[in-house]
């Protein structure tokens, strides 16, 4: 085991018994094998806050649910384009990408759906020109509801589809809220983060209220926790104070190794099989599946 590894864990601290959350750790069984595939649950991955995870852990969320036998479908919402660099594609070669697939409808959303190297891995990419769209869209007929309908065509075909979403709480990310069965709030342990979630809480109500009345909750990720500062755990307690079960018992430790695979446009479970980051997000899709989240 690496010196990373073995220092973010508290040997023989409370920890072992009682997990980061302060809740009793949960053996989370073994996902079901599926006979059948789709309709896909969809789950938006937001937080209006940068760098807090949200990219990566749509990726490594997805490999791990690809992993179970899930069929996903991983949709890069950002105009940055991280999740399709960070499985692959180069955003500069793209002929279609969602951007298309939203302005045009006489694109269809098969065109733009690329295959990963990994099996039962998806992608629909972006590159910069979905920024534009935010403003293109406004005009738009039932602008809230594009993405939502582009997805219809191919929703049979996957179980989980899992939409990365850029920093924001535009017509964008309006667009996947109003697309999806569950959001997932990835979140940073740090105290700055903890400010941002009220507006995002109240946006997602919104969107409840207004466009799309069976949208859940399904989480509260806590990304890159550090168990060896107080700080780091005072802001978990907080978040369970704050959000109770719907924190994930599973929380994403702080670790170099999710950069590197990055850098090898991969995700972990494949680039480190056995680092402790794919088993937590492995863990984390036992823990998704065992909730109703996912098939
Ligand atoms: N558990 C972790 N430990 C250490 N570094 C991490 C972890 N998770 C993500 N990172 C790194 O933190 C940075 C931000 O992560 P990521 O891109 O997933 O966040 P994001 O919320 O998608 O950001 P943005 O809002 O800019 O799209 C990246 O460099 C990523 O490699
Ligand atoms: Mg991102």
């Amino acid at each position: 085991m690496s010196n990373e590894q073995g220092s973010i864990t508290l040997a023989g601290g409370d920890e072992d018994i009682l997990g980061p959350t302060g809740r009793p750790l949960t053996e989370f069984p073994e996902p079901p094998v599926l006979t059948s595939h789709g309709p896909a649950r969809i789950i938006a991955m937001v937080n209006q806050k940068g760098g807090v995870g949200k990219t990566t852990s749509t990726i490594n969320l997805g490999a791990a649910l690809a992993e179970a036998g899930r069929k996903v479908l991983l949709v890069d919402f950002d105009p940055q384009g991280a999740l399709s660099a960070g499985l692959g594609t180069n955003p500069h070669e793209l002929d279609l990408t969602v951007y298309n697939v939203l302005m045009d409808r006489k694109v269809d959303i098969r065109d733009a759906i690329l295959h990963t190297e990994i099996e039962n891995i998806d992608i629909l990419p972006a590159n910069i020109d979905l920024s534009a769209a935010e403003v293109q869209l406004v005009n738009e007929v039932a602008r809230e509801q594009v993405l939502a309908s582009a997805l219809r065509k191919v929703e049979d075909n996957y179980d989980v589809v899992l939409i990365d979403c850029q920093p924001s709480l535009g017509l964008l990310t309006v667009n996947a809220l109003t697309a999806a069965h569950g959001v997932i709030i990835p979140l940073i342990c740090e105290f700055f983060a903890l400010r941002a979630v009220a507006l995002l809480v109240e946006t997602i109500d919104k969107v409840q209220d207004r466009l799309n009345p069976g949208l859940q909750v399904d989480g509260v990720l806590a990304t890159m926790y550090d168990a060896r500062t107080l700080h780091a755990r005072e802001v978990l307690a907080r978040l369970v104070e704050a959000f109770g079960d719907k924190v994930f018992e599973t929380v994403i430790k702080r670790t170099i190794k999710f950069a590197d695979a990055s850098v090898a446009a991969e995700p972990i479970t494949t680039y480190a099989a056995n680092h402790q980051g794919a088993d937590a997000y492995r863990r984390l899709a036992k823990e998704l599946i065992a909730r109703g989240g996912a098939p």
